[in-house]
């Protein structure tokens, strides 16, 4: 297969009825708009990455809906949890034809691996041993295939006290396991709502901005900002490396709610 031409979208917070605003907008409409404009301008893709919370508050319908958003473009579609998800929902709504929760795939030349970063009833991220389990045996068992993992929360320092009191606790245990596989090329994650990228040894470490609002970087509290929506797109070569690169909504925020002091 040729280069794999993968789409990453985030943190929809979708809410339970449709036309509901949440910090001033409309969520499930920025989601539309930002998964219309990505397939427009860098479509079709081999792949759509939805790395959590895709509901604010989770119900069946919420992720109905998604599903029927995502449904039009024809493609596959691989769905993570954050911690505004309900996963056990997520699954039975999302696990159908080109869309699911599926952990692992296999692609082309690469292996896609999808983590659980879920801690219940808490915003912080955890990878629990059952995770770091299937991460390493899946590793092991596909030595010679590059591989990309996704995963909710972040694993190093964003730069935002507030929002790294809720990074993945066991990041440490996280990223040596990862580096002692040289075919981990990339980790990605959602949660921050915005974008960042890193190099840590062989791997590159990127985050990627929210299909609806953005936090302010570098705040030391709660704060959102008027950057637009917007997602990230992977080239994924055959032999190992990739390309990424961020792209947003040419839009103005001017209706963000920027008095709100959480999420
Ligand atoms: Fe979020």
């Amino acid at each position: 297969m040729a280069t794999l031409n993968v789409l990453q979208l985030t943190d929809l917070h979708v809410t339970p009825h449709s036309g509901e605003l949440m910090l001033g907008i409309d969520t499930e409409a920025y989601f539309q708009q930002t998964l219309k404009h990505a397939v427009d301008r860098h479509g079709p893709f081999d792949l759509i990455l939805l790395t959590g919370d895709l509901a604010q508050d989770p119900c069946a319908d919420t992720y109905q809906r998604i599903y029927r958003h995502l449904s039009r473009y024809d493609t596959r579609c691989l769905c993570l949890p954050g911690n505004h998800d309900d996963f056990s929902l997520m699954q039975t709504q999302l696990n159908t034809g080109k869309i699911s929760c599926d952990k692992q795939l296999v692609l082309g030349n690469w292996s896609i691996l999808m983590l659980n970063s879920q801690r219940i009833n808490s915003h912080i991220g955890v990878l629990d041993d059952d995770e770091l389990d299937f991460l390493e045996q899946t590793l092991q068992s596909h030595i010679n295939l590059p591989t990309l993992i996704a995963v909710h929360h972040h694993c190093i320092r964003s730069g935002s006290p507030w929002m790294d009191t809720m990074q993945i606790q066991n990041s440490a245990a996280f990223l040596a396991l990862i580096q002692k596989y040289s075919q981990v090329k990339a980790v990605t994650c959602g949660h921050v709502h915005q974008a960042f990228s890193k190099q840590e040894a062989q791997i590159a470490l990127f985050a990627t901005p929210a299909s609806c609002f953005q936090f302010t970087p570098h705040s030391s509290e709660f704060s959102i900002d008027e950057t637009p929506p917007g997602y990230r797109i992977f080239q994924l070569y055959d032999d190992g490396q990739l390309q990424s690169e961020i792209f947003r909504l040419p839009i103005t925020m001017t209706d963000l709610d920027r008095n709100a002091h959480e999420y």
